[in-house]
């Protein structure tokens, strides 16, 4: 069967990393976070001091860019790959909370996003891939087969990712949740650099009253109208 590229496109914690594995699982392809790329960043630019509160010094990012390698590496244990920066497996730390407050504004930076977009247009190379993010529809694959744009109310958005934190021992309250998500947002839609934006030919898919089963079943079945 033909391989193609699938970019699943939408706001933060509604799901479409959750979606996009188990449609990579279920056909064979290969999964690519590519949040977890710009939060491996953003790890990085934690600790190795480029941040002063919320402000981040650009210049020295920018020079240190050469010396950050990401990848991902299948993890036997869970069955998913993690995220490696320089080598390290990266994959619990990027998703905590601290990450979370300051990837916004990495993902702002022009030379950050040149250098994932490369990288990322390089594992699509050979298609059979499923990548999720924000900028995968419009600017790293245009050209893919099958787009979709995920979206679900905040609230919903916002138990999603509260359950997330506490199975991971890292409880948080709704309305900081909540907080964070709305920010996210609003710093995502609105950069100049790639803002979030459903492409031209994406189909839009808003899963708040679905379950996870449902979804897949409906993922794979747009998956296979394409195929
Ligand atoms: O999907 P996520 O929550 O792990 O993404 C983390 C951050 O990275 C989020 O603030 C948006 C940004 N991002 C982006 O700008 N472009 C992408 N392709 C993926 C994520």
């Amino acid at each position: 069967m033909k391989k193609i590229i699938i970019a699943i496109d939408g706001h933060s914690s509604c799901g479409k990393s959750t979606m996009a594995k188990d449609l990579a699982a279920d056909i064979g392809y290969k999964y690519i976070d590519s949040g977890a790329m710009y939060r491996a960043v953003t790890l990085y630019s934690i600790e190795n001091g480029m941040f002063q509160g919320d402000d981040l010094d650009t210049e020295m990012l920018e020079k240190a860019m050469k010396d950050i390698r990401i990848d991902f590496r299948p993890n036997p244990e869970t069955g998913r790959s993690d995220t490696y920066l320089n080598g390290r497996n990266v994959e619990k730390e990027i998703r905590g909370m601290e990450v979370a407050g300051k990837v916004s504004p990495i993902a702002t930076v022009r030379f950050v996003r040149r250098a994932m977009v490369e990288q990322q247009q390089k594992f699509g190379e050979e298609k059979g891939i499923v990548m999720d993010g924000r900028d995968i529809g419009t600017v790293v694959f245009p050209q893919a087969e099958l787009k979709v744009f995920v979206t679900a109310r905040p609230e919903v958005r916002t138990r999603r990712r509260l359950d997330e934190l506490k199975a991971k021992g890292e409880p948080a309250s709704f309305d900081e949740v909540l907080a964070n998500i709305e920010k996210r947002d609003l710093i995502d839609s609105t950069r100049a650099e790639s803002p979030l934006l459903q492409a031209d030919d994406a189909i839009v898919l808003d899963n708040s009253d679905m379950t996870i089963e449902q979804q897949n079943k409906w993922l794979v079945g747009k998956y296979q109208a394409r195929v």
